[in-house]
This record gives C-alpha cells, structure tokens and sequence, in this order.
C-alpha cells in the first residue's frame, strides 16, 4: 500500500522539478496522536529541539525569535503548542527516533520506486508541531523539500525563483551562508505566488529554492518537512556557490546553469576547492534564547534569558 495515493506519470516526470501537491495517507497512522506526539517529544533529543515564536505581521521577519524548552515533559510541551504560539521544529528526527528512521526509509524507497532514475541523500525528516495561526516568514531552502500537512490546516504561498522574490545575489547569499534564510517580504508577491491550502492528507513539494511562507490555521498544526538532495540539486546548489565565489573574488558576472555540462562542472570544482579553502566564512546567525516555558502556565512565554535559559 503506498503511502501517496495519487501519482501519475507526469508527476512522476516532474519531481524534484515543478511545483506539485499529492495525497498521502500518514495522517492517519497514530504515531502523531497526541500521545504519540508527547512520546516523540520525550525522546527526541533536547539539546536538538528548536522552540520559536514570532509576531503577527507576514513582513516583520525579525520578530522570529528563539526560545528553550527547559525540562518540561513532552505533554507539556504539547501543551504549551496547544495553548501558545509557539513552532516547535524537531529537525532531522530520523537521525534521533528509530520509529521515524523508518517512516524515512519508506518515504523515500518509494519514491524511488515511482520517480524513474530519482536517487535522495541528506535526507532529513523535521517533525514541525505549531501553534494556531503560527506562522513561518518568507524564506528559502537549499535543498529540495516536501511538506506534509498532518493534522490542522495551514496556507502555504510557493513564489517563483526569480526577480523580484529572489534575486541571484540574494540566493548566492543564502547558499554561501552569508546571511540568514529569511529575507524582505513585499506581500504584493501574493499575487505572483501559487498558494496551497493544506489539510491533512496533502503534500507539497516545490521548485528547488522557491521562496515559500506558511501560516496556520486557528487550531494546532502537525506537518512533516522533509529536505533532501538528488545529484542536480546539489549541483545546482554548488554552481551558485560557486557563482558567489567567483562574483566575490573575481567580480565576474556568473549565471546559473542547470544540468551537467562544462561549465557547471568547472564551477563544481570551484565550489569544492572554495570550500576546501575555507575562502568563504559562513555567518551563521544563531539567534539568542529570548524566552523559555513554564510547566505551570501552558503557553505562557517566560521573558528574558535568566536562570535556567540557556543558548
Ligand atoms: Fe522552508
């Protein structure tokens, strides 16, 4: 029995490429319970748990703050979700939970099966357990990625890779790590984005560093975001490295090329060699602890980086 019950060859053709939304039936399997959930958060790792609020307004990205989770349980932790708004992102979990390693494996066996020629890798399961009207601002990925809509409902805004959503500059940044993954938002790009309302039971999956942004519906939400890599993937990713590289050292005006051929491999062995070199120094931004949770009062935001608050 496969997980999506509706691929067809020209989806099957088109992934990892176009825009597409499937259904799949894991909405229905109780491991994301509630007390699946609590379980999960329970073993999932905690010094690995991403806890995070933000404001209300889709542009003020900056708002996206970074939070601890302290040593609540797990049911409390699905508490403070339940009543708060807070996103919890539990990344990689197929690295940490056996039963999810699992739900990986199988994710990805078929699609390989369905997709001709499709072969993933730095595969990476995140569990994403958010509050009502949470929302996620206006970003892009490196790598390819699929959402899968779990339990709740949430709106998803695909915009296309190109100007004025993203520039080349601006995407060179994001892949040499120089700045942050979010970046400004104009929401008149609304009307040139395609727009998923997501249930459960729905899955989307987008053009590779399509900038997307997601709010939730009035209720607690439960996806799956699953990133990986194919071979054209990452060699696009290393081509506008290597764009970046050249642009920054050379002042050469570099284009993106999809595909295999010389020039993209040329720029392959940029982007190692850079790499290797250290040339670039990443600026990751690790965002301090603002606030932590309080057992006692679900959903509450305790202010300040005192005791116990640790980054
Ligand atoms: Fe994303």
């Amino acid at each position: 029995m496969s997980i999506i019950s509706d691929w067809t060859d020209d989806k099957a053709k088109a992934f990892g490429r176009d825009n597409l939304v499937f259904q799949h039936g894991l909405h229905q399997r109780p491991m994301f319970d509630d007390e699946g959930l609590a379980r999960l958060l329970d073993q999932y790792p905690r010094d690995q748990l991403g806890v995070f609020t933000m404001g209300e307004d889709p542009k003020a990205w900056t708002t996206w703050r970074k939070g601890a989770a302290g040593n609540l349980t797990g049911d409390q932790l699905l508490e403070a979700a339940q009543a708060g708004r807070i996103w919890l992102n539990l990344r990689k979990t197929n690295d940490f939970v056996p039963d999810y390693a699992a739900l990986c494996d199988e994710i990805f066996a078929e699609k390989e099966a369905r997709v001709p020629g499709l072969k993933t890798f730095k595969r990476d399961l995140g569990m994403l357990i958010s509050s009502a009207n949470a929302q996620v601002f206006y970003h892009l990925d490196v790598p390819l990625v699929s959402l899968w809509q779990i339990r709740g409902r949430k709106k998803v805004w695909v915009y296309p890779v190109a100007d004025p959503y993203v520039g080349e500059l601006a995407l060179e940044k994001i892949v040499l790590k120089e700045t942050a993954e979010q970046f400004a938002f104009d929401p008149a790009w609304d009307a040139g984005a395609e727009a998923y309302d997501l249930t459960p039971g729905t899955m989307v999956t987008w053009q590779q560093n399509a900038p997307h942004r997601i709010e939730n519906g009035p209720m607690l939400n439960v996806s799956i975001s699953i990133e990986f890599m194919t071979p054209p993937a990452l060699m696009r990713a290393n081509v506008i490295y290597a764009n970046g590289v050249l642009r920054r050292r050379l002042g050469a005006r570099p284009r993106v090329q999809s595909g295999f051929g010389p020039t993209a491999l040329g720029k392959l062995a940029v982007a190692r060699g850079a790499k290797a070199l250290n040339l670039q120094t990443p600026h990751v931004r690790h965002l301090p602890v603002t606030f932590g949770l309080d057992a006692q009062r679900p959903g509450v935001l305790v202010e300040g980086a005192g005791d116990g608050i640790r980054s």
